[in-house]
């Protein structure tokens, strides 16, 4: 009896590591709740590198989406408006950028090409494309 009891607590006990391990591994990628870090002066200017390079050709050198990509699919986004379709606040952009834009992905998903740190940056960037006229 007591026996069968311990060996039934070790195998939970060791059910919950490996959830809490999983757990672990998963916040590695940046969970809804994690709270973006702060738009800095250099965070924007590493954004707008990053995006010069990746985002301009679709989105176009100041974001109203008149680049020349995605001739294909829908034209880009305009990042200038007030209200993006698929969500206006950074977690929402950070997501986006992140994943891409399902079903078809015209919007492609920049995961392992672009590092979280620099998706934020580029978030901060996309930002400030949108107070200009
Ligand atoms: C190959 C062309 C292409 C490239 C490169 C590209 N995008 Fe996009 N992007 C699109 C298209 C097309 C859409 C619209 C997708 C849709 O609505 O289905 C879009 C949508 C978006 C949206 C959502 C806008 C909204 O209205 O909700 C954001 C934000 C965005 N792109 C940011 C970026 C950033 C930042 C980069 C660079 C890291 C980038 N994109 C690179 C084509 C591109």
């Amino acid at each position: 009896m007591l026996h069968h009891w311990k060996r039934v607590s070790l195998s939970s006990a060791v059910f919950t590591l490996g959830v809490l391990g999983y757990g672990g591994a998963q916040s590695q990628g940046v969970p809804a709740s994690a709270s973006p870090p702060a738009a800095t002066p250099a965070s924007v200017a590493a954004g707008q590198r990053t995006y010069d390079q990746f985002c301009a050709g679709c989105h176009g050198p100041a974001g109203k989406g008149n680049g020349h990509g995605g001739e294909s699919g829908p034209k880009p986004a305009d990042l200038t408006a007030e209200k993006l379709a698929h969500g206006s606040t950074d977690q929402e952009i950070f997501k986006v950028i992140k994943n891409g834009v399902p079903p078809n992905y015209y919007m492609v998903p920049w995961e392992g090409q672009i590092s979280d740190e620099d998706i934020w940056n580029v978030v901060h960037y996309v930002r400030t494309l949108r107070s200009k006229p």
